[in-house]
């Protein structure tokens, strides 16, 4: 047990499987249904722009149908009150963590609001259909936006500013994620050798579960407010 004042959360999509957005892997996930190399590469995009745009046009049309869960509520209420230093970085492209009032916040892998036009390089708020081929809100050059997602092979966003997080952070948090995308799969051993507690609340053990000072299992909706209160009664982990 130690004081705690820097926090660093990671979420996944397993934080917003309760509210009825898909995860990506196992029996029912995304990559059950699609091949990676088809809809989240470059290279994918390149040969077949329709396969990918309609992928995550779908995934932002049904973004409107969903709702933050008890897991998204806790977080931002901590984010609220927590007077140390506090980063949520989720890997989660959906905006449930910002709808329930998360402020700081960084979308490390993009979002499903956000449109990237590779004909000027601005980044624009965007919650249509981009099969459609709007016009880009700032160069209004149509067909050129694509989806602000980090697909594989491509960085990250906002890198620097998480691992000057990690290195000063006393506490990581991982939540809902099964740990087999690097670099997020890397934090846990980072913020480790900077000498911070390390804790995991997801379903099942993540790849990188034995990392972990702790792990809890269960339900991100019950264990996450749980731990809420917790934090914030005693200040303890
Ligand atoms: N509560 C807590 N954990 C849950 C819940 C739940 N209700 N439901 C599922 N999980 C757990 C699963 O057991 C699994 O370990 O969430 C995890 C989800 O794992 P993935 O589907 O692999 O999602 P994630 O880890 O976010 O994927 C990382 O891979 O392809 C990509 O870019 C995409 O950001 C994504 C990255």
């Amino acid at each position: 047990m130690k004081d705690i004042q820097n926090i660093v959360i990671l979420t996944g999509a397993g934080i917003s499987a309760e509210s009825g957005v898909a995860t990506f892997r196992g029996p029912d996930g995304l990559w059950e249904g699609h091949r990676v190399e088809d809809v989240a590469t470059p290279e994918a995009f390149q040969r077949n722009p329709a396969l990918v745009q309609n992928f995550y046009d779908e995934r932002r049309t049904k973004l409107k149908t969903v709702q933050p869960n008890a897991a998204h509520q806790a977080l931002a209420k901590l984010d609220r009150t927590w007077v140390g230093d506090l980063l949520l970085v989720t890997q989660n492209v959906d905006d449930l963590h910002d709808r329930a009032g998360s402020k700081r916040l960084l979308h490390m892998h993009g979002e499903l609001n956000s449109a990237w036009c590779l004909a000027c390089d601005a980044r624009s708020r965007f919650d249509g259909v981009m099969a459609a081929g709007p016009v880009c809100p700032h160069c209004h050059q149509s067909g050129g936006l694509r989806p602000d997602i980090v697909w594989f092979g491509e960085m990250p966003y906002q890198m620097e500013r998480i691992e000057l997080a990690l290195a000063r952070c006393d506490l990581f948090v991982s939540i809902g994620t099964s740990g087999a995308v690097y670099p997020a799969a890397g934090f846990v051993q980072t913020a480790r050798y900077h000498g911070a507690r390390t804790l995991e609340m997801n379903l099942d053990p993540s790849e990188g579960s034995f990392h972990f000072h702790e792990s809890r299992m269960g339900k991100a909706g019950e264990l996450v407010p749980d731990w809420v209160e917790q934090i914030l009664s005693h200040g303890l982990c």
